[in-house]
């Protein structure tokens, strides 16, 4: 597969978002959400883009010296071919060169793959919010909040 490139998302690129997280995320954001955080300041998008299109995206939120992942998703036919792995060093080499100390993330503690991924990536657990998520197609799941110190 030929690297993705990745390129910074502007707030017109809401709906390449809200497609790529309603293949992914239970419950969904939608073009609204997306295009209402990307108006925030602090909030940076990153678009991995591959030969078939958008594949992946980011989306993090910096608050002086930390900052947050606030979702992570890649298409679910792009999936296993390395692009979470480039998004999320991509988005902590540039969170390190803002100033950057701690990143966080809260992920589902029944998402084996996201948890592999962030555990890979060097993340350790830092906190657990019971019933956290409440999702349409299954039941309650609870949230790790992961940490990582850049
Ligand atoms: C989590 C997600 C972003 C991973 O993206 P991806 O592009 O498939 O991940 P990569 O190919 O870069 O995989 C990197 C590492 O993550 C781990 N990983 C990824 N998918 C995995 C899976 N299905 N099972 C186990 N480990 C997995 C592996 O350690 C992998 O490294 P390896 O390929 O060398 O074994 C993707 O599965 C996804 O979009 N899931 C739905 C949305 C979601 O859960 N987002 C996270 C919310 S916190």
């Amino acid at each position: 597969m030929t690297p993705p490139t990745i390129e910074v998302v502007t707030p017109d690129q809401a709906q390449i978002l809200a497609d790529l997280h309603a293949g992914s995320i239970d419950p969904p954001w939608n073009r609204e959400a997306f295009a209402s955080l990307l108006g925030q300041p602090g909030v940076l998008g990153l678009l991995a883009r591959g030969d078939g299109g958008p594949a992946g995206f980011i989306l993090l939120r910096q608050a002086a010296d930390e900052a947050e992942i606030l979702t992570l998703a890649v298409g679910p036919a792009k999936r296993r071919c390395g692009i979470g792995k480039i998004l999320l060093s991509e988005a902590i080499s540039r969170l390190s060169g803002l100033g950057v100390q701690r990143l966080f993330l809260e992920v589902a503690d029944d998402n084996a793959a996201a948890l592999a991924l962030y555990r890979q990536a060097g993340f350790s657990q830092v906190g657990r919010r019971p019933d956290y998520y409440r999702r349409a197609g299954q039941g309650a799941a609870n949230a790790l909040v992961l940490e990582k110190r850049l």
